[in-house]
């Protein structure tokens, strides 16, 4: 079993019976989903799901999952999700996957957020590794990208995925990934995205996560926010 499987059974392993549980996007997620759908089929464990994405909801229905659909609740008891970076304060980047308005929805919407990853996603701070992605609407791209360069961003729409266009959010946006040479504070960043109008959604989770599951070296360690 490698990290990112042993942190998804693991956290499948902490679902209690009658919850309602948001499935997150990715590699990850889906080792939690097929470790879930293990849970309800043998042990009989009476849960109920909601998809962030179209490709959670096929994972959802490949493994027989019960799968609500996103209009027809108004809240869930746990969020299960991966994430691309988090920081020691439990701030999270995400969006590899770009569909943020869905991921952060449901992770807003939630009594408790989980989220599942490997040594390797541990960063000192966000925006390490990865550019800040940001899910605009579509006439506004050019708009936002400007207003971003006044904050010090450097952007470029994301291509698709065979690059012969742009990558196209299951909401109907684009995707500027941006470049910060330095973030002086992170939740003040998250403030004035929030505040831009033109962004739909972008990758900064910022006290969000309830949760940390972090798999490694054969074990998963536990943080929590009130840790
Ligand atoms: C989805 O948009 C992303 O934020 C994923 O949660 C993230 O990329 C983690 O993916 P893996 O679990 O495949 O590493």
């Amino acid at each position: 079993m490698n990290d990112k499987q042993r942190v998804g059974h693991f956290a499948a392993e902490q679902v209690k019976p009658g919850m309602i549980v948001g499935l997150g996007t990715g590699s990850t997620a889906n080792h939690f989903i097929e470790a879930l759908a293990k849970r309800y089929h043998e042990e009989s464990l009476p849960v109920q799901t909601v998809a962030s994405s179209v490709v959670s909801a096929i994972k959802a229905k490949q493994v027989g999952l019960p799968l609500l659909a996103i209009e027809h609740i108004d809240g869930l008891d746990v969020y299960v999700d991966g994430a691309d970076e988090v920081s020691p304060d439990m701030t999270l980047l995400k969006g590899r996957g770009a569909d943020l308005v869905r991921e952060k929805l449901l992770a807003r919407a939630s009594r408790e957020f989980w989220v599942l990853i490997d040594y390797s996603k541990r960063v000192e701070r966000i925006g390490q590794n990865y550019p800040i992605p940001l899910e605009v609407i579509p006439f506004a791209w050019q708009m936002v990208q400007r207003l971003i360069s006044q904050v010090g961003g450097q952007s470029r729409l994301r291509p698709s995925g065979n690059g012969d266009g742009l990558a196209v959010t299951s909401h109907g946006s684009l995707v500027l990934d941006v470049d910060f040479p330095y973030i002086p504070d992170i939740h003040e960043l998250n403030e004035q995205l929030n505040s831009i109008s033109g962004i739909v959604e972008h990758g900064i989770f910022s006290k969000l996560a309830t949760t940390v599951f972090t798999g490694g070296d054969g074990r998963v360690e536990v943080q929590t926010a009130e840790d």
